[in-house]
């Protein structure tokens, strides 16, 4: 405490004495001098001597002195020439910083009479500092929408020295996109401006590099420099595109449900939010809805419903990809259904007729049509039968046929017929279906009846009388009685064994075939041909006559 006061009351008295010195200087006007900062120390000034008009030995005769304000005396005289020398190197900054100009004020003191002389010195500056940017990477950034003449101003660099040593201009690399402006603030500091000459795009250039120098005025001049980085920050400014505006795709009719179709794919050349792609079904049908689904975020198209080439054998599908905002793009995907042999064929019976007379030359026994959905190859149709029957399937129409048959037909020989009528597709594998009819032949009266003896020989006693024919033809006749006798006891033995389960010594089975012939070729039944001549009827009891031998008695 005691210490600071003494400074204190010091201090007091110097500013006094100033006082004083400056009332006895009053009104003089101060001497002048000055000197290059940055001078080496002990440099020559001036000599006072000549400056106050003194003698040289009179100012170390009258006690001159140098006073300064403060604490550091800059400037020493020599009292033997009266030379004022630097005491040291001088550096302007560090003296006086940005105050411009940089005089430092002295006194000359003379005692002895007392006198002052006022002066100044001035330190001039040199361009010994460069320009220094505080921020030496900056980054900015910049929306692609941002229109030209958009300005952005810049963080300034710093230069110690002043007047023309200050920085005086800012340039900014070679681009296409900016100039830099050097504006003057308020406080007389020049600041870079980056000035938009033409629009930006991301998707073109995403970022730049700038090299942003700032140049002092002095001679030479120097500089210093700034990276400055953009980024170009994006908007979205572009609409989806498709890798391909038209996709073409085949799947066969019987694809399962689920199966992928194809994955469309589009791509956006905004980022983030403004590239995020959705896609969808666009301007779609009801069918094209119930048959295909799209995954919203793949672009996956599967199947949804079942195809069926036999409906609907091409599809134009329509794709739209669109981002957030209202951009949107297109694609068609051309969908060809392939036919699957799928369906069998079909048989249609237009007209049939189930009883074909013998005999006829070509009878007509059915009319049909064959059908197969598929197409191609899957759809063509080969209609055939069994080719060891006698009859003919011959094409009419395209796909219609007529069954005929292929030569008369002998009921004696077969009666029925059954025909397989198969129809078959070509495709892969083959389809086949069947349809089976039943064709009987019915009888026409073109037998004759025959004996089974051509001859019968009868040995007849000569000299015998007429009577003896009479006994003869008795003789075969009662052979012929018997016969019949035998023949219908064993049919009353197996009726009664039928209903007792008695035994029967009688022949087993049918009569025996010979026994019938023998009988039944007897002149009763030639008769009995020659009496009719309406074919049916008779044919008919010519049968019964062979199965039941009663009724061809009578
Ligand atoms: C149709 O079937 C017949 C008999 O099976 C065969 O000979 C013929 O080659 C077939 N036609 C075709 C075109 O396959
Ligand atoms: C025809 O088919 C029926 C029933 O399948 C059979 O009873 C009959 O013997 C067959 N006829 C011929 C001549 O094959
Ligand atoms: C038709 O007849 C054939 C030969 O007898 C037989 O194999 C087939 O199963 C029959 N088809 C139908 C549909 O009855």
């Amino acid at each position: 405490m005691e210490a600071s006061g003494k400074f204190i009351c010091r201090q007091r008295q110097v500013v006094l004495f100033f006082v004083l010195l400056g009332l006895s200087q009053a009104g003089m006007e101060p001497r002048r001098y000055s000197v290059v900062e940055e001078t080496e120390g002990s440099s020559f000034v001036t000599n006072l001597a000549k400056d106050l008009g003194l003698g040289q030995r009179e100012l170390s005769k009258r006690g001159a002195r140098v006073i300064s304000k403060g604490n550091k005396l800059h400037l020493k005289l020599d009292q033997e020439t009266g030379d004022l020398l630097l005491n040291e190197k001088l550096d302007r900054e560090e003296l006086c910083g940005h105050t411009d100009p940089c005089v430092l004020r002295f006194q000359v003191l003379l005692e002895n009479p007392l006198q002052f002389f006022q002066a100044e010195l001035q330190v001039i500056d040199i361009n010994d500092h460069s320009p220094v940017f505080v921020d030496r990477d900056m980054l900015l950034k910049i929306s692609e929408s941002s229109p030209p003449g958009t300005t952005f101003p810049l963080k300034n660099a710093q230069d110690v020295d002043v007047g023309r040593n200050n920085i005086e201009t800012y340039i900014i690399s070679p681009n296409s996109y900016f100039r830099v402006l050097t504006r003057k603030s308020s406080d007389g500091s020049r600041y870079p401006e980056l000035v938009l000459d033409k629009a930006l795009d991301r998707e073109q250039e995403p970022e730049l590099r700038l090299t942003l120098t700032a140049q002092d005025g002095g001679s030479p001049p120097r500089s210093g420099i700034a990276q400055i980085n953009i980024e170009v920050v994006d908007i979205n400014d572009n609409a989806p595109e498709f890798e391909q505006s038209l996709y073409r795709v085949k799947i066969p009719e019987d694809s399962p449900i689920g199966f992928l179709i194809v994955t469309v794919s589009a791509t956006d050349a905004d980022i983030g939010v403004n590239g995020e792609i959705s896609y969808s079904l666009f301007q779609a049908s009801e069918e094209i809805c119930k048959t295909f689904e799209i995954n919203s975020m793949t672009g996956e198209i599967r199947l949804k419903k079942q195809l069926d080439f036999e409906r609907i054998q091409f599809y134009e599908v329509n794709i739209e990809a669109r981002d957030s905002g209202s951009f949107s793009g297109k694609c068609t995907v051309l969908t060809q259904v392939l036919d699957v042999n799928d369906n069998a064929p079909e048989i249609t019976m237009s007209a049939f007729t189930r009883h074909i007379p013998e005999n006829s030359p070509e009878a007509m026994v059915a009319v049909l049509s064959v059908s197969d959905l598929d197409s191609e190859e899957n759809g063509k149709i080969n209609c055939t039968i069994q080719d060891d029957l006698p009859f003919l399937l011959k094409s009419s129409l395209e796909n219609f046929y007529t069954l005929v048959t292929e030569r008369p037909l002998d009921r004696e020989s077969q009666a029925e017929y059954n025909i397989t009528i198969t129809v078959t597709d070509l495709g892969t594998p083959r389809l086949k279906t069947q349809h089976n009819i039943t064709v009987t032949v019915s009888d026409v009266n073109d037998n004759a009846p025959a004996f089974s003896q051509t001859t019968y020989t009868l040995r007849v006693r000569e000299n015998n009388s007429p009577a003896l024919h009479i006994v003869a033809l008795a003789s075969v006749s009662s052979l012929f009685l018997f016969s019949v006798l035998v023949f219908v006891a064993v049919r009353l033995c197996r009726r009664s064994r039928a209903a007792s389960a008695g035994r029967c010594s009688g022949p087993e089975g049918h009569f025996p075939g010979h026994l019938v012939d023998v009988s039944g070729a007897g002149t009763l039944s030639q008769s009995y041909q020659y009496e009719g001549h309406s074919p049916g009827p008779e044919i008919e009891e010519n049968a019964n006559f062979r199965n039941d031998f009663g009724f061809s008695i009578q």
